[in-house]
């Protein structure tokens, strides 16, 4: 078994799991430091529930809201309908973009991220140093939740969903708690938080977050490690030579570089997660089958909005996207922030050609290169390798390399070993 590392839990809700309601109340109640003359408010973790309950209470009562679809405007769409349980919580079909609004019609602006191995995804920071002695350097904008880094917990993400309008489509948090009061998971609520946590619209919202979030960080349905290759890790498991040779120019500086940003050796003792959780510009192309793309003047830029808000201004940040986790990744229907490609192996080809064979890589698209990101934020993209050749120079892979990296990415689905699920 894999024993999963405290550290991953997010500090204030692993001190909401541990520690004591009371030690809790009096760090809630302490001044703040020095002369600060106003009681900060409490914060999320420091709701006053009538009950505490366990982790486990939370979990199963989150694994439920999760798939309440009274939730919703439409009645018809839960966190489990575009965040399949049974597809590493992505979508079961291969659209790149989900439907949903009051009336699931309306499209949404991005490609659904699976959820799984999210555990260990720091907070948003715009200078990141990843601690591993002296020369820890500045990696630059890291971590947060969404493509765009925007959400700094489960909790805030959540709310996001919620009413977001073409997503659940609730008009406020009333709305919601409302419809909370007259679900199958009214009961639950009830018997986890106090039969008085649904009068009070504060208690109720912030209840039904904190079992959405605890829930998410249950190791054994969002980060099991019981992938082919976490077996391998661990001595269990041999790669065939096709997948050995696939990790081979995987991690290879030369070749595939793919390790440089998806993180695959064990490190301080964690297994890999396939991700330094940075923010990137790969410059993927445009996704023409996106409704709001079919306004040119539509541009999803990332980092630098329109979504995410705080960071307009930074013109070095616009193209940039969350390098998101590999695990599971051969289970998804679509690939990068905007679902452009539907196959794996187009999504591994497009490292080898952006810069070799522009044509290739985005022609069979109908988009130009790099028509998501203008002119002027184009030194934002990334150059190392796979990337930084010229035009007509050797692709960084060769068509065989291309198939051993996608044989490589298929050992890291989750249930080796479990004929039901993974084959
Ligand atoms: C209509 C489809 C849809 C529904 C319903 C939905 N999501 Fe999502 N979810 C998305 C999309 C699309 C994104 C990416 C958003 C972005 O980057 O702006 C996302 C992102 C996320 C993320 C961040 C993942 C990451 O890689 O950073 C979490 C966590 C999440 N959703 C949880 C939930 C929860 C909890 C619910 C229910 C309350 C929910 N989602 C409902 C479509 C959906
Ligand atoms: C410089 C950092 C970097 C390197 C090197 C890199 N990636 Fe990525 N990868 C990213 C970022 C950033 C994204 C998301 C980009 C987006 O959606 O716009 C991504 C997305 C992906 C996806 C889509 C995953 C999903 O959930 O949709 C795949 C597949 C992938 N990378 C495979 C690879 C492979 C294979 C290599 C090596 C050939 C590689 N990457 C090298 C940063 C990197």
């Amino acid at each position: 078994m894999q024993t999963v590392p405290r550290r991953f839990l997010s500090p204030f809700l692993l001190a909401w799991l541990l520690l004591p309601a009371a030690v809790i109340s009096i760090a809630a109640a302490a001044p703040p430091a020095a002369s600060a003359p106003t009681a900060r408010p409490p914060s999320f973790y420091e709701t006053p529930y009538e009950r505490r309950p366990d982790f486990r209470t939370l979990v199963a009562l989150g694994r439920s809201l999760f798939s309440d679809k009274a939730l919703s405007a439409s009645g018809q769409v839960s966190c489990a309908s575009c965040h399949d349980p049974a597809h590493a919580y992505a979508p079961s079909n291969r659209l790149p973009v989900q439907l949903g609004g009051p009336a699931r019609n309306l499209p949404g602006l991005r490609a659904v991220p699976s959820l799984t191995y999210h555990q260990g995804i720091p907070n948003f920071q715009e200078h990141f140093f990843d601690n591993d002695g002296n020369d820890s350097e500045d990696q630059g904008p890291t971590g947060g939740l969404d493509w765009d880094g925007r959400a700094d917990s489960g909790h805030e993400q959540a709310a996001g969903p919620l009413l977001s309008a073409f997503e659940m489509a609730n008009p406020d948090i009333e709305a919601v708690v409302a419809k909370l009061r007259t679900s199958p998971n009214a009961a639950a609520m009830r018997a986890a938080f106090g039969p008085r946590v649904l009068d009070d619209s504060k208690h109720a919202w912030n209840g039904l977050l904190l079992a959405l979030e605890v829930f998410q960080q249950s190791p054994a349905d969002f980060y099991p490690f019981t992938s082919k290759y976490d077996a391998f890790l661990r001595g269990q498991a041999t790669l065939s030579k096709q997948e050995a040779r696939g990790l081979a120019v995987f991690n290879d500086k030369t070749r595939g570089n793919c390790a440089a940003c998806h993180i695959s050796q064990i490190k301080r003792g964690a297994f890999p997660q396939f991700t330094d959780f940075g923010l990137i510009a790969i410059g993927v192309p445009r996704n023409p089958v996106i409704p709001a793309n079919a306004k040119p003047e539509y541009r999803d830029l990332g980092a630098c909005g329109p979504l995410r808000t705080d960071l307009k201004s930074h013109d070095d940040y616009c193209g940039r996207f969350r390098t998101p986790s590999l695990r599971n990744v051969a289970t998804r229907g679509v690939f990068f922030h905007n679902g452009v490609y539907t196959k794996l192996e187009d999504a591994v080809r497009f490292y080898a050609l952006r810069d070799t064979d522009p044509a290739r890589a985005y022609g069979a698209l109908r988009s130009g290169r790099f028509a998501d990101l203008p002119e002027k934020y184009r030194d934002n993209l990334n150059q190392e390798a796979p990337f930084g050749a010229r035009p007509g120079n050797r692709p960084a892979l060769t068509e065989a390399e291309v198939a051993d990296v996608v044989a490589f990415l298929k050992t890291l689905t989750d249930g080796y070993g479990t004929p039901a699920k993974n084959d």
